[in-house]
């Protein structure tokens, strides 16, 4: 059995020399007991986004092999052990921090940063959404929470979010007008930022949630350095001009050694609900063929549907009114694949030391 294993993991290269990773030595701790295997990887260097298609693939090329039943591997760089949190994570009680964002405006972040929210908190995760886009917040409308100021812990001196749909969310737009936060400046809005991530009483979080405003230049970059992001979400609609940006944005989190957690296809087809048909208004597919090419996960597809738009403007979340729908149901698998990915990021992170 052990010999099999080995020749399934022998097909499996490391992507910065192109060697094999059993040549490598970089396979250890190899046990398989009652169809269980475990194993340790082990990298000379940090991991790199392509590290974890690697051990995407070594998952896929062990769990075919017949009598495993599970694979167990732990992913680790040669000095040793794996923190769950990013160094200068200054939210103590909060896990990860996931920014949902896109190269191109419009293409439904906002939706699917409430949606995917709610669809976390539904699984029994502890969940809280920030609106960072300080000169457009979407957030209060899609979540019905228009002209809703939040108190403040007198004590504590802390901001208390608020709760609704079984999540915490704090926006601009609960403490201000649309029209007021437009006056807001460069610098004004990192320190806005600061606070909402500083002096918000956030209490325990799993996923905090963070709703980018749209693009890819300075201003989103600087988010990334105010607030110690544990990997992003990118939301593209199929068509070629979106997609184009989807690499702008995932290049734009590297740039600051974001891991990207995966790509979510949004309005990926429409299912006319009269006459049953499927059309691909926009083409399909192309968010999972720029995933495979930039070799980051793909999350899922959602489609365009009336529902999720009617929702968002009446602030009653799809995934909250209808959490037996279909559409929640595809919510449910992109929260699950996104906990998935995310949990291989922070299983493979380096050591680092504080
Ligand atoms: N899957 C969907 N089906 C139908 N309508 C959708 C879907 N996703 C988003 N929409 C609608 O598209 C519009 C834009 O969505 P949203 O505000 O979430 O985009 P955004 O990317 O956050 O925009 P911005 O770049 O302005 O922040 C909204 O009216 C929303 O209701
Ligand atoms: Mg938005």
């Amino acid at each position: 059995m052990e010999d099999i294993v080995l020749n399934a993991l022998k097909r499996i290269r490391e992507p910065q020399s192109g060697k094999d990773i059993v040549s490598l030595d970089m396979v250890r701790g190899l046990q398989i007991h009652e169809g269980v295997l475990s194993l340790k990887i082990v990298l000379q260097i940090p991991p790199q986004e392509a590290h974890r298609a690697m051990e995407r693939e070594i998952y896929q090329a062990l769990e075919r092999i017949p009598g495993v039943k599970e694979v167990k591997l732990h992913m680790s760089t040669e000095a040793g052990n794996t923190p769950k949190t990013r160094p200068g994570n200054r939210l103590a009680g909060v896990k990860n921090i996931v920014a949902v964002a896109s190269g191109k405006g419009g293409v439904g972040k906002s939706t699917v940063a409430v949606n995917l929210a709610i669809a976390l908190a539904q699984a029994g995760h502890k969940v809280g959404l920030l609106d960072a886009d300080i000169y457009g917040p979407s957030i209060p409308t899609l979540m019905g929470l228009k002209n809703t100021p939040p108190l403040v812990d007198q004590n504590k001196k802390k901001i208390i979010p608020l709760e609704k749909y079984g999540i915490k969310t704090i926006s601009i737009g609960y403490l201000m007008r649309d029209e007021d936060a437009a006056i807001w400046r460069g610098p004004m809005v990192g320190r806005m930022l600061q606070q909402f991530v500083e002096d918000v009483d956030w209490g325990e979080l799993d996923y905090l949630l963070m709703d980018f405003p749209p693009g890819t230049g300075d201003a989103q970059l600087s988010l990334s350095q105010i607030v110690p992001i544990s990997g992003s979400v990118i939301v593209t609609t199929p068509q070629d001009v979106a997609l184009a940006d989807v690499i702008r944005g995932v290049a734009m989190f590297q740039k600051v050694q974001v891991p990207t957690i995966g790509v979510v296809e949004n309005m990926s087809f429409f299912n006319c609900p009269h006459c049953k048909e499927r059309s691909e208004i926009f083409g399909h597919g192309g968010g999972k063929k720029k995933a495979e090419e930039m070799k980051v996960p793909f999350l899922g597809e959602i489609p365009l549907q009336q529902d999720t738009r009617v929702g968002s403007d009446e602030g009653k979340p799809i995934v909250a009114m209808q959490p037996d729908s279909a559409i929640a149901q595809v919510f449910k698998t992109i929260a699950e694949n996104t906990t998935r990915e995310l949990n291989l990021i922070n299983e493979s992170r380096p050591a680092v030391n504080l």
